[in-house]
């Protein structure tokens, strides 16, 4: 039986590209002929953004924590063959009251059971906090990835997420294991990205592969694309591409 890997893209400070990560790496693993499921798990709904308009959506993962409907009604195809998404929605952010339910940290795990075999990976967006949301990937999760900037305050936050991993890791999944830190939207070369590396890795292990600062970024999510599709031969095409090559190559051995 061939096995899904699930994977949290996590950290609980915004704009660190957890959602650029998300889509990029959903969509370069379908490119790749894996089965891949893109869960949106933030309220925000960036990365369900790029596949539905918000008012279409009939059925999302507050739903699937409310427990008005099962995994399998909330998944969405896309035009993209291998690749399916599970969308947010606005009203997820109420759910963050689910939190006193002592069921609340494994609704994604249960209710994952029932579709994973359909896939490959699970791609799995989180919000930027250490909510419920997050919580729920991570015990989900067979791995998790940290996007994280090369800058001073993307550092301060890194204690905190290495102490939730590791409180999920020895109390819920013991399976849970950390694939790495990507560094996003970094100026290579300069003082900072060689500063902030060594530091880093005192966390984590961290990816080979890293994604400098590029407008090509920004304006693949304008054209609701991914950066393969919107910017071929960008330097962050190829640079996410690298990254997903390491996944896989991590993963598969
Ligand atoms: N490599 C990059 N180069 C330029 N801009 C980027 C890059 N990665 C992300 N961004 C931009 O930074 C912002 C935050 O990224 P996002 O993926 O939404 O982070 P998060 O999901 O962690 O909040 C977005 O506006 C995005 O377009
Ligand atoms: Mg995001």
């Amino acid at each position: 039986m061939s096995r899904v890997f699930k994977i949290a893209i996590a950290n609980q400070k915004g704009g660190e590209g957890k959602t650029t990560t998300a889509i990029n790496l959903a969509f370069g693993l379908a490119y790749r002929n894996k089965r891949t499921l893109l869960l949106d798990l933030d309220p925000q709904a960036n990365s369900t953004g790029i596949f539905i308009e918000p008012d279409l959506i009939s059925i999302s993962a507050y739903d699937v924590f409310s427990g008005n409907a099962r995994m399998q009604d909330a998944v969405v195809a896309t035009a993209v063959d291998n690749l399916s998404v599970v969308p947010s929605h606005i009203t997820l952010a109420e759910m963050e009251t689910i939190g006193s339910n002592v069921d609340a940290p494994y609704l994604i795990r249960d209710a994952l059971q029932q579709i994973e075999k359909d896939f490959d990976y699970v791609v799995m967006d989180c919000p930027p906090s250490l909510s419920v949301f997050t919580i729920n990937a991570l015990v989900a999760a067979s791995h998790v990835i940290i996007p994280a900037q090369s800058e001073k305050f993307s550092i301060d936050g890194m204690k905190g997420l290495q102490n939730t991993i590791n409180s999920v890791k020895r109390r819920i999944n013991s399976n849970l294991e950390i694939l790495g830190a990507l560094i996003t939207q970094s100026k290579k070369h300069t003082v900072l990205h060689k500063t902030i590396l060594p530091v880093l890795s005192e966390y984590f292990p961290v990816f080979e592969a890293a994604i400098c600062t590029g407008v090509a970024v920004g304006e693949s999510h304008l054209s609701r694309q991914s950066i393969f599709d919107y910017a071929p031969d960008s330097r962050q095409a190829q640079e996410y591409s690298n990254f997903i090559e390491e996944v896989i190559h991590e993963l598969e051995k």
